[in-house]
Formats: C-alpha cells, structure tokens, sequence
C-alpha cells in the first residue's frame, strides 16, 4: 500500500530518497512526505499528490540533511491532506515515523496518551506510534521501540529517526520492509526495486523483527531486543528493468514483454516436449497421489490465472479443484486437510489476504506451495514450496506480464503433477508441451496487432460499459479483460460465461453496451456465435476476439481482433493480450492515469 524508502551513508539523503519514492509511487500516490536529520534536529517536507510535488517543495526549500526517511501514502485512516501524510513528528520533535500498515489499536493509545496530556495533530493511526515513543523515548531506541511493538497491534512496517541518535531504526510486523547495506551506507525500503541500484545482497525483514541501521552496517532484534543473525538474500533482478524506456507507460512496457517473460517462464521446465519441475518440487509420485483436493488461492487478476490455469487442468487429468479469492478463503469453513494441496498465487507475495490464507491452509495440515513473482516475498518465506515467475518486476498497477507467466507456470504445474500421477497422456504432454513452446512467438504476433486494437478501442471509448462474455475456458479471460478495463479507464465492465446472459443480465443490452466475445475455434465456437446474435438482437455492438482463418465471425460483426490458431486448451494464454491492449488504449483515450489508477495500490498488504 504505502511505499516507504530510507537511507543513511555518507551522500547527502535528499535525492536518493526521492529518488526511491518514485520508484515507490505504484504502491500508493495520494500524498508524499519526507523528513532528514540535520545537526540533530528533524525537518521535514510533506505534501499531497505525487513525488514529483514533493521533489519541488524539497528543490524549493533547499531541504538537506545528513540521513532521512520518506514515505509515499495510499491512505487508510485519514484523508488524503498533508496534515495526515507522513513522515509524524512526536510533540517534542524527537521522534519521526514513517508507516506502512493499519495500527489497530491506534484509537486506544490515542485516548490514553491525550489523557496525559499528549496533544494529536493528525487523523492517522500512525501518530499513535510516533507519539508513544516520544513519550517512552529516554535515550535509548531500542528499548523504545521494544516498548512500542509490545503496545500496538496490527500490521505495520515502520521506519524511525531519533534526532539525537545517527541510525535509522526499522520494526516489522505484516507489512513488506527490506533492508540493504553496500560501501559505508545502509539502506531501507517497501520494495527490494527501490535498493537495486545499490546493492543485490538485502535482508527481508521477517514478522516480529526490527533492525538498526547505520553507515558502519545492519544489526537485527526480535521485538523482545534480542539480537540474531540474519542471512542476505541475494536479487537476480536488475535495475535497469525497473526502468519504463521509451514506453509512455510501464504498463504498455510490461504487455510487450510478454513474449520474452514466457520464453523465461519455460526456460528449464519444458525441453524436448516434457514438463519437469522436479529441482523446484520436493514431490514423489507417492506425495502427490495424496493430494486429492487441490485449492487455488489468490486476488485479482492472480486469482483469474488460476481459474484459467484449474479449467485447462480439467483437460488433462482428473483434479478436484477449486478456486477461491483469499479474502473469502481465510474467513469460511473450508475443509482443508493433509490430503489438500493449497496454491497460493500472488505477484507481489505480500497481499495480506492471500498470506492469511496461506497461514490458514499450513494451520490445517494441509501441503502448501505459492507462486510468486517475488523472490524471498513474504509468502514465499513463509510458505517454502514455491515456483517463481520470472517476469521480472511489474510496476505498472495493473497487472498484465505476471498473468501469463502466472497461467504458464500454472498450466506447467498441472501437468507435472498429471504426469506424476500417471495421468497425463505421453501424446498430450508432447503436443501441449510444443504448443507452449510456441506461444511466445504468437503472442509477438498479436503485438503487432497493437494499432488495429487501438483503432478499437478508440471506437468504443465512450461507451456506457461493457460485458467481456467467454464460454470454458475462456470465461476466466473474460474476467480479466473487464478488471483490466476497470481499473485503469474507470469503466463499468461485467464478464459473463456468455450462456449466463438469458438468466438475467440481458437485459442491460442495448446499442451503447458493447459486448467483447471472445471466441476461439474451439468447440464451443456454434454456442458462442448464438451468444453474440442475442448480444446483436439487442443492438449490441460486438467486438469479437477470435481465431485467425475464422472468415465466418465477420458475418457478424467487423470489430475482429484475431489470434493465431493454438491447441484448443491453450487460447486463453493468446486472448489476454488483445485484452490488455483494448484497457490500454481505452483508457489513454479517455485520459486517465493508467500506472496508477485512483484508488489503487499495486500490492494489497492490508486486510
Ligand atoms: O500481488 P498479488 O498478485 O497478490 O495481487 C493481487 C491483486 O491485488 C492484483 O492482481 C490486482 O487485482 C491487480 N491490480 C490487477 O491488475
């Protein structure tokens, strides 16, 4: 949600702070804020709206310091004013804060502190926390803070600056935080992207942690004060990648990588037509044949992929699967047990749903494996069994590039545990296993496609709304194609399995409701095509998303974007893109801000 970034050493803080923030900005862009230590005393800039606000105020104030703390808000308690955006400064201006989290309890402590005589100046959880330390603080931080994690509740990332003390002080519980040290300077941050540039080697930090960090380097406590040791983990992302090139938007960049990112995503997993996961996966054919419930856990658009990925399954081999958004999950009776395999599927690793309900799962015996884009993320920690997505970091807030290497790996999952089951047919694993292989170079097909789309998309941009319809396997597509519009063009979009429609949604059809069909040859292609003339019955405008050689669909309505042909189980990985582009370029239309829509964070770490 919020980004945080922090840095001590021997340059001047300013800069690389702000700097971070940018890299940040994804994760929250309401209100920025940013506070330095100058001979002992704190000074601080704060100021709705984007960095780039706060990178003028700062230029105009000439701010300089020795070490500091930033912070980029997405806001939870409070609105959105510079009152309430952080960096808090305890009354006695001792004491800053940044945070990253909800404090549950913050209404208590608030109440006990203005009993004392504390006077709070701002509508967040987060002045609970700077104002508790400023009065507990008595010279020495760490005891400070040990008396503060034992006093709030919730999930918090925070970062600290005593004004009297050359550190910077870091405690964890829920929230992302990484810390980094290279040369004589150390380093903290939301997101291991912000540190890239200076080092590879960094600490994520656990639950229940905080850390000391100064220029000489990084020492590590639990939250009673105890010190322990604690082993780097090192990055294979680089820095350039978290730049946008000559793309107008991270988001545009991200939807060209896909060819590259699902060439990586098989690259060591498929060869000469087999699947083989087995130096990611402890699993023998014995453990496997134990799992005889699978769950799929996830949000959003990860949470599509494995609704795509647990209907191409059903193709191959005999799963009981199903599906659910962790945020439902971790909160029903769903019996789970050491004969259920739970899958967690999460880009950033981080969102708070999902990672309770990976607690839920192992709570309940069951085996446990997550899927993240996120070396060394906290679910990934704290689940162990992982398959990564080596898509490389995704900035843009809608996710496009992790969604096919999420289906990739996922589709690849499946097989591997179809074929230790001894389910999965020789022949289907050679042909699906050279399909995939294949589809890197398809989906650079459709990217040349890009203008045709936007030509569409313009078209229809001031439509009323839309329904995306799709039958099997191309309904969860469909879901994913409306959230892509959703979030970054602020259009109403429902995606409907197509044969739903005459049960009641029909009846919102006219002339300015477009409907998005996507209809691959398949055999399912006879019912679609009756779905689109109930759609046109209505006066419906009709885009169609079909497959190359398919003259017939022009019958109907001129509005094609086609797909090359692939293995009928296989279209959804080639219907995502015309998707994401058709999102795109509706929403450049429309003018909105389409790497960071309003309201929207790009990694979800609170409930
Ligand atoms: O990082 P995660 O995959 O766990 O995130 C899940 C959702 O928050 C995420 O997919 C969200 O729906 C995106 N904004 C979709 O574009």
């Amino acid at each position: 949600m919020c980004g945080i970034m922090g840095y001590i050493g021997g340059q001047e803080p300013t800069k690389i702070i702000l700097d971070g923030l940018a890299k940040h900005e994804y994760r929250g862009y309401d209100s920025a804020g940013i506070a330095v230590i100058n001979h002992g005393k704190i000074e601080e800039i704060r100021t709705v709206g984007r960095v780039k606000n706060l990178a003028e105020r700062v230029a105009e104030a000439g701010l300089r310091g020795e070490f500091g703390i930033g912070h980029t808000r997405w806001a939870t308690h409070g609105g959105v004013t510079e009152n309430n955006a952080h960096p808090h400064v305890s009354n006695d201006n001792r004491v800053v804060v940044v945070h990253n989290g909800i404090i549950e309890n913050a209404r208590e402590i608030r109440d006990e502190l203005e009993d004392k005589g504390v006077c709070f100046h701002s509508e967040t959880d987060t002045e609970s926390a700077v104002q508790y330390l400023g009065y507990v603080y008595d010279g020495n931080p760490k005891e400070a803070i040990v008396k503060l994690t034992g006093r709030i509740r919730g999930a918090f990332a925070l970062v600290i600056m005593f004004a009297d003390k050359k550190e910077i002080w870091v405690c964890r519980k829920g929230s992302p935080l990484v810390v980094g040290h290279a040369g004589n300077a150390g380093f903290c941050a939301s997101d291991a992207t912000a540190l890239l540039e200076f080092t590879h080697d960094v600490w994520f930090m656990d639950d229940d942690e905080m850390a000391r960090i100064t220029p000489a380097g990084c020492e590590f406590f639990d939250f009673a004060g105890r010190p322990h040791a604690k082993e780097t983990m090192h990055l294979d992302w680089n820095a350039a990648m978290t730049n946008r090139g000559s793309y107008p938007h991270f988001m545009l960049k991200e939807i060209h990588e896909q060819p590259d990112v699902m060439t990586h995503t098989l690259l060591g997993r498929v060869a000469s037509g087999k699947i083989d996961l087995s130096s990611e996966l402890p699993w023998t054919a014995e453990d496997v044949k134990k799992f005889r419930k699978i769950h799929f856990v996830a949000c959003g658009t990860s949470h599509y992929a494995t609704m795509t990925a647990a209907q191409i399954w059903e193709t191959f081999g005999s799963f009981e699967n199903r599906c659910e958004v962790a945020s439902e999950y971790r909160y029903r009776n769903i019996p789970a047990d050491e004969s259920t395999l739970c899958i967690f599927v999460s880009q950033s690793g981080e969102t708070a749903d999902t990672l309770h309900a990976a607690r839920l799962a192992k709570s309940k015996g069951a085996e446990c494996l997550v899927i993240t884009n996120v070396r060394g993320s906290t679910i990934h920690r704290e689940v162990g069994n992982a398959l990564i997505t080596p898509a490389g970091p995704e900035i843009g807030v809608a996710a496009t590039k992790t969604f096919t290497a999420q289906i990739t790996v996922l589709v690849l999952l499946g097989m591997y545990i179809a074929k230790l089951k001894g389910e999965l047919l020789p022949e289907t694993e050679t042909r699906l296993a050279s399909a995939l292989m294949d589809i890197p170079a398809k989906l650079a097909e459709i990217l040349k496609q890009e203008h045709d789309i936007e030509h569409i998309a313009r078209e229809f941009a001031d439509a009323r709304g839309f329904f995306f319809l799709g039958r099997t396997l191309s309904y969860p597509p469909a879901l994913e194609g409306a959230l892509k519009l959703k979030e970054i063009s602020y259009m109403h979009a429902e995606a409907y399995p197509a044969g739903e429609m005459k049960h009641g949604p029909i009846a919102l059809l006219d002339k300015e409701l477009p409907v998005v069909a996507l209809i691959p040859k398949n055999d399912m292609w006879e019912k679609t095509i009756s779905n689109i003339e109930e759609s046109m019955a209505r006066k419906s405008p009709v885009i169609a998303i079909a497959a190359e050689g398919d003259q017939a669909i022009l019958q109907y309505t001129r509005s094609v974007i086609y797909t090359p042909v692939t293995e009928p189980e296989l279209y959804p990985f080639l219907q995502v893109i015309p998707l994401q582009l058709f999102a795109y370029y509706v929403a450049r239309q429309r003018g909105c801000d389409i790497d960071m829509p309003r309201n929207l964070a790009k990694s979800v770490t609170v409930e």
